[in-house]
């Protein structure tokens, strides 16, 4: 199999935690654009969505999926998205999408948060994909000095602006021995909006898509 086939096919399976008649949050990405995909079919059984980003929101909308705002919902059941690493710990490296704010907020209102991935992204220690780092462009520089001081190397993501009007840094070789402290760290480095560290908030239930079905981790 493919690795898209893989990723549509560990999506179709997360439709099994919608929970019916409820809001549902929905991530970013191709994965979970297969999931918003197959929603499609479903979508009478839920009142609507939260969505992580802008994209999801209008691939939403074009499937005649009601889109609400975060803070005209009382809470979201299950949180459904991709991630560009993971580990058993169901920690995270996420925001290669650049939607990372969002979908830390959204994952943060969920009851579940659900990743889906294909097998490609389990690794044992996060770090081999560059963590990606979103901040107010007035520091970006600041920033990036702190960066070093970790051990990083951050390269900014030319042309790109996040949904929220930030840049994003993409953080190299860092050694995340502790994902938790890491994430901790980086959140109070004045100018960082959010890092794409999910381990303080990790995913409750990861599926992995594979050559042999789909596998389960929680
Ligand atoms: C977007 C994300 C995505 O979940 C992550 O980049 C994985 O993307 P894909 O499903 O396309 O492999 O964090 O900000």
């Amino acid at each position: 199999m493919s690795q898209d086939e893989l990723k549509r096919a560990v999506a179709e399976a997360a439709l099994d935690y919608i929970q019916v008649g409820e809001v549902i949050g929905i991530g970013t990405g191709s994965t979970a654009n297969y999931f918003i995909d197959g929603l499609a079919a479903i979508k009478h059984k839920i009142e609507g969505a939260v969505a992580s980003s802008v994209a999801s929101a209008e691939r939403l909308k074009g499937h005649g999926i009601p889109v609400f705002e975060l803070n005209d919902v009382a809470g979201i059941s299950v949180y459904v998205d991709g991630a560009d690493e993971a580990t058993r710990h169901l920690h995270l490296i996420k925001g290669g999408g650049g939607a990372l704010t969002r979908e830390k907020i959204v994952a943060a209102a969920s009851r579940k948060f659900v990743c889906i991935a294909d097998e490609s992204k389990l690794v044992g220690r996060l770090g081999k994909f560059p963590l990606p780092v979103e901040v107010i462009p007035m520091a970006r520089s600041l920033v990036a000095r702190e960066m070093v001081k970790l051990g990083g190397e951050p390269v900014l993501r030319e042309g790109f602006t996040t949904d929220n009007g930030n840049v994003i840094l993409d953080v190299h070789n860092l050694d995340i021995l502790d994902p938790v402290a890491l994430e901790e760290t980086m959140n109070n480095i004045t100018g960082v909006v959010t890092n794409g560290l999910f381990a303080r908030r990790p995913a409750d239930v990861l599926l992995l898509g594979t050559p042999g079905g789909i596998q389960t981790l929680e």
